[in-house]
């Protein structure tokens, strides 16, 4: 500071009087390289600023867009709940909503496409989806909208015809990406629409007729709110891009990043309620600078819970499923059991049982339920059953199930796309959106979306479909 002062005034003596130097020159000298190297260390860092922004950006500036939230629920036909039981909108009625409000864009991340009934079981139950593949090929050819997917690379098992007669009529432009060159393995396995970057739906119902009618998801819809829209819109642009490259780039290009996630949540109204959120991605490997990683989010909910967490997902499994050799992979089956031990927080586990459930998930989900019936912990852990009523329900191939990948606590709601197991957080290609309403529901006795949530857990887990784990349980 002194040094600095006294050559301004160009009055070195002084300075070099004052520092106490022996000699005027080497003084002198030593002071000047003392300055050129200050200097140039602030040129490099100007440059290094320049060449390498901060990854911890500001906090962002509250969205005003007036969104509206509508939880999205596909109930499969003859599946039944006691009269005044909470009912949702459904996953249907949400995408005729964004089919008929789209005017310049729809991007869709989608697993596979089997919309119509001739590709994968013939049955009248397909309607629904033959609908929305009417739709969208008359929203691609007469109505001038440009549509984009994204899928997971078709195989001679899912051949994606849907998608190949879109892009035959100029109706859609279609990706496919090839998780075996880009991670080694895994699969696109995200569900989410982007329309005109201001409406969305994300959940666990894929671009199936039975995921309309025969098989049981939940999703959310939002309106009228382009900040989250845009946000998931660049996890779009992620895979969009991943389909021209047979690598996945060790850094993201800036134009990924974004400055919504854990630690600088987004601040909106959902509902005219106020909250916070942030949409994450898995696998870490596809998530640019800013974006939190969907298991990140997820531990980060279970470990913010003070009085409950209630998870419903399909599988639950504390392993690297599809690694060879399978490994152990105790990632959230050790939170639970921490949140449930040390803050004495209520855990209720909710899997699905059909046909095709690992033997294994039953055994891990027990061995949580067995640590309930101690009396110490507060844990529990069911199996819900869709039943095949009809000859048809139970011939058609993969329904009938609870697909459901949602947690609710006494402060957050998770929505995502991926099943509980270490593949998907790993490999996997998935997506989920975290929302908090916590401050605005003490304040207020407004509805908000973890209310919503939370009766739906208690619908299900209420209900006769499902069965404590440790019990004998069966599904038909
Ligand atoms: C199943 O649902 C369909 C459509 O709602 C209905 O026509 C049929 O009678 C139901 N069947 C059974 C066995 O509940
Ligand atoms: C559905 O029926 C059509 C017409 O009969 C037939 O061409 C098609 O192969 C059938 N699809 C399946 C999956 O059985
Ligand atoms: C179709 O959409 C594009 C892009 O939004 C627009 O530039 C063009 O004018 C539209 N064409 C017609 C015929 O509406
Ligand atoms: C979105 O905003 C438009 C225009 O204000 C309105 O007509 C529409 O009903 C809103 N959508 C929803 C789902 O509320
Ligand atoms: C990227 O892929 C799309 C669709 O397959 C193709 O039309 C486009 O030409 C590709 N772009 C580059 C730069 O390879
Ligand atoms: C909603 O958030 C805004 C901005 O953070 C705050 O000023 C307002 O008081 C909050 N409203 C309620 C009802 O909590
Ligand atoms: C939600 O917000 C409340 C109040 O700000 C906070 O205490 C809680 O930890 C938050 N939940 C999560 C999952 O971050
Ligand atoms: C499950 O498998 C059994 C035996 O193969 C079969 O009888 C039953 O119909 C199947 N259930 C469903 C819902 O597909
Ligand atoms: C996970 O979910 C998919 C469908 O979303 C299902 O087909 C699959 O069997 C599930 N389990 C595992 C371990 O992949
Ligand atoms: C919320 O509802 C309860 C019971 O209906 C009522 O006692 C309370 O005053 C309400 N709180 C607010 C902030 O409106
Ligand atoms: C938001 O408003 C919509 C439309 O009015 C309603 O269907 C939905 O249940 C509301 N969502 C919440 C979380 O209150």
């Amino acid at each position: 500071m002194g040094e600095y002062k006294a050559i301004q005034n160009d009055d070195r003596e002084e300075a070099v009087i004052k520092d106490g130097a022996v000699k005027r020159g080497l003084s002198c000298s030593l002071v000047a390289v003392f300055f050129i190297a200050i200097l140039t260390s602030l040129i490099f860092l100007v440059i290094w600023v320049i060449a390498n922004p901060p990854v911890v950006n500001p906090a962002p500036v509250p969205c005003d867009d007036p969104c509206v939230v509508i939880l999205a629920e596909s109930m499969p036909l003859n599946l039944t709940f006691p009269d005044g039981s909470p009912r949702f909108q459904s996953t249907y009625a949400i995408w005729k909503e964004l089919l008929a409000t789209a005017k310049e864009t729809i991007d869709i991340s989608s697993y596979y496409w089997t919309l119509r009934g001739k590709d994968i079981f013939n049955d009248t139950s397909d309607f629904e989806g033959e609908e929305i593949f009417k739709e969208l090929m008359a929203a691609g050819t007469t109505r001038n909208i440009s549509i984009r997917i994204v899928e997971n690379k078709p195989s001679h098992y899912i051949a994606d015809l849907d998608t190949k007669e879109l892009a035959a009529k100029g109706a859609a432009q279609v990706q496919s990406l090839d998780f075996n060159k880009l991670m080694g393995g895994g699969i696109l396995h995200t569900k989410f629409w982007v329309v005109d970057k201001k409406h969305l739906y994300l959940g666990s119902a894929n671009m199936d007729y039975r995921a309309l009618t025969q098989v049981k998801e939940i999703g959310v819809g939002i309106f009228n709110c382009s900040c989250l829209a845009q946000d998931l819109d660049k996890l779009f642009e992620v895979y969009w891009y991943l389909g021209n490259q047979t690598t996945v780039p060790p850094k993201w290009p800036e134009e990924f990043a974004t400055v919504y996630n854990l630690e600088t949540p987004m601040q909106l109204k959902l509902n005219g309620t106020n909250a916070t959120a942030f949409i994450g991605s898995s696998p870490p490997a596809f998530c640019p600078s800013g974006r939190t990683s969907d298991i990140d989010g997820l531990l980060n909910v279970v470990e913010s819970a003070q009085k409950f967490v209630y998870i419903a997902v399909m599988d639950y499994i504390p392993e690297k499923e599809f690694a060879n050799p399978m490994e152990y992979w105790n990632v959230i089956d050790a939170k639970l059991r921490e949140v449930a031990f040390n803050h004495h927080v209520n855990v209720r586990v909710m899997g699905s049982i059909w046909n095709h459930t690992s033997s294994d998930m039953i055994v891990f989900l027990r061995s949580l339920a067995e640590l309930g019936t101690t009396g110490r912990f507060n844990i529990q852990a069911k199996l819900f059953c869709v039943p095949a009523y009809t000859p048809v329900e139970h011939e058609m191939p993969y329904a009938r199930v609870n697909h459901n990948k949602y947690m609710v606590t006494d402060n957050a709601a998770y929505i995502g796309t991926s099943n509980w197991s270490g593949t998907y957080f790993t490999l996997t290609g998935g997506a989920s959106l975290v929302v908090n309403q916590t401050l605005a529901q003490m304040e207020t006795n407004a509805t908000t979306l973890q209310h919503q949530l939370a009766q739906l857990f208690e619908r299900d887990w209420n209900s006769i479909h499902a069965t404590p784990v440790l019990s004998n349980v069966k599904c038909m």
